[in-house]
């Protein structure tokens, strides 16, 4: 029986499908440890870990999210209670039924299993499968008015759970990355981006902001790290004030990405953004 593929199982706002394979070319054939501290929905993590490619020996993913971070750990530890939790979710789908699930507060709930079936059901059903909160953490995405969303991909999340095996998912913020990343690793960034206009930023991955301030502290740390002999690969929108941020020793490739690029989500476009590299 061959076994349906691994990948991503989230749909995250910036998902990096699209830029997989301008990222490939700027990381080395074999290393042993892969850090990814923005994973969001994972996509470059999961293009590197299918079996005919797998550089790394160990892989430690992070995310200032913590309910997804819990979504993920869940889905590597338990993932038949996921899939029961998300069953009910997809028996008793409506709109009421998602206004009810949208107002419930997952995080008390001391079984992750609770967390990443809210989380992958509000995902798969809401508009633009995006996950967005208020400043009090509150997700307050619209319903998506899907005619037959899959709630449920029991296979793929099966698949996922042992992609997962043995691989380190923690609640950290980007930092962290220089307490653990050592000569000869690789790190992939990929943060919240600057804005590209003041009207079109998307910082509301959690309930905190990623601002200026932040974008210098995430350049200092990529070039303290390749400082120290990790290969260190980043990705942003193509601005002047992100190549203003990132002057030599990083260098940068441009890529046309295709994207939503109103903030409806229904406009398709080609939006520059930048592969940027150092160590
Ligand atoms: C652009 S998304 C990553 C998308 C991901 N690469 C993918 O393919 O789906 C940025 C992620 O950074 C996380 N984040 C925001 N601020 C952070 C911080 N200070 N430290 C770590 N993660 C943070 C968000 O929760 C979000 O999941």
């Amino acid at each position: 029986m061959t076994l349906p593929p691994s990948g991503p199982f989230l749909k995250w706002a910036g998902g990096k499908r699209k830029v997989v394979s301008a990222l490939l070319p700027h990381l080395p054939p074999s290393f042993r440890t892969y850090h990814e501290p923005f994973v969001g929905g994972g996509a470059l993590f999961f293009a590197l870990a299918a079996p005919r490619l797998r550089p790394f020996q160990h892989a430690i993913l992070s995310d200032a999210n913590l309910r997804l971070v819990r979504t993920w750990q869940a889905v590597r530890d338990d993932v038949e209670s996921v899939i029961a939790r998300l069953e009910v979710h997809a028996s008793s789908h409506s709109r009421d039924h998602f206004l009810a699930v949208r107002k419930s507060a997952p995080d008390g709930s001391p079984d992750p299993a609770d967390v990443a079936a809210w989380l992958i059901y509000l995902n798969k059903t809401a508009f633009n499968g995006l996950y967005r909160v208020n400043r009090r953490g509150v997700f307050n995405v619209p319903f998506g008015r899907y005619a037959n969303p899959t709630i449920c991909n029991s296979g793929l999340l099966q698949a996922v759970s042992r992609t997962l095996d043995g691989v380190e998912v923690r609640h950290a913020p980007f930092e962290a990355t220089l307490d653990l990343a050592e000569a000869g690793d690789v790190v992939y960034f990929d943060p919240p981006y600057v804005p590209r206009s003041a009207t079109s930023s998307f910082t509301s991955y959690t309930e905190g902001c990623f601002g200026p301030e932040d974008q210098v502290r995430l350049r200092d740390v990529a070039l303290a790290l390749a400082d120290r002999g990790v290969r260190v690969v980043l990705s942003n929108h193509d601005t002047p004030g992100v190549r203003d941020l990132y002057r030599p020793p990083f260098s940068l490739f441009r890529v046309e990405v295709a994207r939503f690029i109103n903030s409806q989500g229904d406009r398709r476009g080609t939006v520059p953004e930048l592969v940027i590299v150092a160590g």
